[in-house]
């Protein structure tokens, strides 16, 4: 009978939805608890590959139900194209999938607002114009790069409330009401951007189309959380994106729209925290980011090409190349603290493999002083500077490694020295793509 929250340590893609998949073996729900289809979760099973963006990554085991709590945000569509692909697949989970009629829906304004901003914020780099956030340095990007997916204006949306939620398509004046409200004002937004507005009538037609598909799935997930808790079942919390791109206590404003941290599994849900008994971190043993934004460790040379192509460091979502660079503890340090990380679950270990030297920041230089905690200001991040050292690699392969005493003692050091500079156990390691390509290290190494 636990209550277990899995959430991203970095900057996202850090390998969450193999180890959900992998825990999601003995549990008997799995719930997704914010962002929406900006996340691109990758299982790889027998050869076959499978990426989910909505859908929580237990879904390949039969005997799991599947949830969307309140705070994620739900593109329609892309619900339902994931749901056919699946039954196409000769998965058939319909019977298993619950979503909370709280949960915000993207509407098709929300994606062309997200894709015209971004648009806008692109040229205005190009041609000098200011256009860059207020407090955000010149050398900084106006564009976030976001997934262009709706998700920032579908937040924006529900925290302005005026957004429109899955129980409201049940109930065609409200949802006409909501629509209206919301399309009075945005678009204004889209006309500035010289972006066609949207007409209430074909918006409320086309989301009212959803209303049967949505009918059987709906359910008050806290309270399902705490029935599968009170017969002794498992439930596990399922994060997207990352902890540095946390709406608060990531590298604001370049981070996404919701709270990826574990705190965000109680209210994306409707639990108590006091239900949360273990907080996975997941964590590379190097380091990537996609789209815009302080990275401090990134890697501008060759080694950071190889880390790109030895690691496959293509996004899951939009295909972009991800950014790449040496593990950073001052970030895993932040992470374990703004999230109370019980665990860390250190993955492609594999990619390491083959380089004669590999790096890791324990401290940063800023303004000529070692600081060797996060900076407390957002943009002393900015002039950090990382203190990278280096220890002897390791030649082998070891993606067949499914024990420590199968790796060579130089990645059994490093994966030492993780444990011991973060603080925090490590009880997983990813040795390969395959859900099975893992080394279960029981309660950590020391
Ligand atoms: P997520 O968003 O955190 O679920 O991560 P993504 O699926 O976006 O990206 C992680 C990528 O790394 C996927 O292609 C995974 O199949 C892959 N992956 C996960 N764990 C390992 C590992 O231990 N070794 C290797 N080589 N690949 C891994
Ligand atoms: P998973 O769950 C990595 C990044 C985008 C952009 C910023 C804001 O697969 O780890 P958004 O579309 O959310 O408004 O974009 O956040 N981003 C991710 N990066 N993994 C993700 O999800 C991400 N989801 C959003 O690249 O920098
Ligand atoms: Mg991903």
């Amino acid at each position: 009978m636990t209550v277990t929250v899995l959430i991203g340590a970095q900057w996202g893609d850090e390998g969450k939805g193999k180890l959900v998949d992998m825990l999601a073996e003995r549990a008997d729900l799995v719930v997704r608890y914010q962002g929406g289809n900006n996340a691109g979760h990758t299982i790889v099973r027998e050869g076959e590959t499978f990426a989910f963006h909505l859908i929580p990554s237990g879904v390949l085991h039969a005997g799991t139900i599947c949830a969307l709590g309140n705070g994620v945000v739900i593109d329609p569509q892309v619900l339902r194209r994931e749901v056919d692909g699946l039954h196409e697949r000769g998965i058939d989970f319909e019977g298993r999938l619950r979503i909370s009629p709280q949960a915000h829906l993207i509407m098709p304004y929300h994606v062309a607002l997200d894709e015209a901003r971004e648009i806008a914020a692109i040229a205005s780099e190009r041609t000098g114009h200011a256009g860059a956030p207020a407090g955000v340095q010149s050398k900084d990007s106006a564009a976030i790069g976001t997934t262009r997916r709706g998700i920032g204006p579908c937040y924006a949306d529900k925290t302005a409330r005026r957004g429109v939620r899955v129980e409201d398509i049940f109930n065609e004046e409200l949802l006409r009401d909501r629509i209206t409200a919301a399309l009075s004002e945005t678009n204004v937004l889209l006309e500035h951007y010289g972006h066609e507005g949207f007409s209430v009538g074909a918006v409320l037609d086309q989301v009212r189309a959803h209303a049967d598909f949505f009918r059987p799935f709906i359910a008050d997930i806290g309270v399902l959380i705490e029935r599968v808790r009170e017969r002794g079942g498992e439930v596990l919390l399922e994060g997207a994106q990352g902890t540095l791109l946390d709406i608060d206590h990531g590298t604001y404003p370049y981070v996404t729209s919701s709270s990826p941290v574990a705190g965000g599994a109680a209210t994306g849900t409707g639990i108590g925290p006091t239900r949360i008994e273990r907080v996975i971190g997941v964590a590379k043993v190097y380091a990537t980011r996609v789209g815009a934004g302080p990275f401090p460790t990134e890697l501008f040379d060759s080694v950071g090409d190889q880390l790109v192509e030895r690691g496959g460091e293509f996004g899951t979502t939009t295909g972009r190349r991800r950014r790449c660079g040496w593990i950073d503890f001052m970030a895993l340090r932040r992470a374990a603290q703004v999230n109370g990380l019980t665990e860390l679950a250190v993955t492609k270990l594999d990619v390491l493999s083959g380089f004669e030297q590999v790096g890791f920041c324990d401290s940063y230089e800023l303004d000529g002083e070692a600081i060797t905690e996060w900076p407390p200001l957002t943009g002393d991040l900015q002039r950090c500077v990382p203190v990278v050292e280096m220890l002897p690699g390791w030649l082998k392969d070891v993606a067949s490694a499914r024990s420590l005493d199968e790796l060579p003692e130089e990645a059994r050091s490093f994966l030492r020295l993780i444990e011991e500079r973060v603080g925090v156990p490590v009880t997983f390691v990813g040795t390969g793509q395959d859900r099975t390509a893992v080394i279960d290290l029981g309660a950590g190494i020391a």
